[in-house]
């Protein structure tokens, strides 16, 4: 069985650190987790949520090309930038436009990875936990991964690339933890049934 993870990452900068968790954890996918295939869903191009922009039970075209990506994942990483103590403001966005019925992000597994200040975005993993509550969103509890985006030592180039190989075992841990939880939810073994 091959999960197919739909990866968000709640920053739009070029260089994001959070971005480039998103491109470390695909390529541990592709070198060492056969199970898993991470697709990078892309939420910058997302208008701000209007739910005028619904007309006869229809999204603008950008809404809809993201709602079918989310709706046909097996489950979902998030990496977000913890901003003022939550997430941030583009992730936010494209949860709701996802929730909007039928909320396209029930019963799946998902985890949630931070590149952050201070605490590595603590704060902001329990906040995105609290709305996927009501989203149906089954989060791993554990392992947890918070990244300092900007302290040193750096763990992220220029260009946002991680460059840590501890943290790269980290972000391999926790996706092995996410297949596991992403297979029982299904009802299925890692053996493939
Ligand atoms: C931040 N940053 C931040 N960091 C943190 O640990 N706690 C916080 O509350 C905030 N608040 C905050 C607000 C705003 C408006 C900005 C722009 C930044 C720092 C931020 O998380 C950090 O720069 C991340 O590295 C940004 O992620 P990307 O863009 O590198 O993925």
């Amino acid at each position: 069985t091959v999960l197919r993870v739909a990866a968000i990452s709640g920053s739009l900068r070029r260089a994001s650190a959070n971005t480039g968790l998103i491109r470390a954890a695909a390529e541990i996918c592709r070198e060492s987790i056969p199970g898993l295939h991470i697709d990078h869903v892309d939420i910058s191009e997302l208008p701000l949520l209007n739910t005028d922009l619904e007309v006869n039970g229809r999204f603008p075209p950008a809404v809809e090309a993201f709602r079918d990506k989310v709706s046909s994942a097996d489950c979902f990483l998030f990496a977000s930038p913890e901003y003022n103590y939550s997430i941030s403001g583009p992730l936010k966005n494209a949860l709701d436009w996802g929730s909007r019925p039928p909320n396209c992000w029930a019963d799946r597994a998902a985890a949630m990875l931070s590149a952050s200040g201070g605490t590595g975005g603590s704060r902001s993993q329990y906040h995105i936990r609290q709305v996927g509550v009501f989203l149906d969103i089954h989060f791993i509890n554990k392992p947890e991964v918070f990244t300092k985006a900007h302290l040193p030592p750096r763990k992220f180039d220029a260009d946002g690339d991680l460059i840590d190989s501890e943290t790269k075992e980290q972000v391999r841990r926790m996706l092995l933890s996410l297949q596991a939880f992403a297979l029982r939810l299904q009802g299925k073994s890692e053996q493939g049934n």
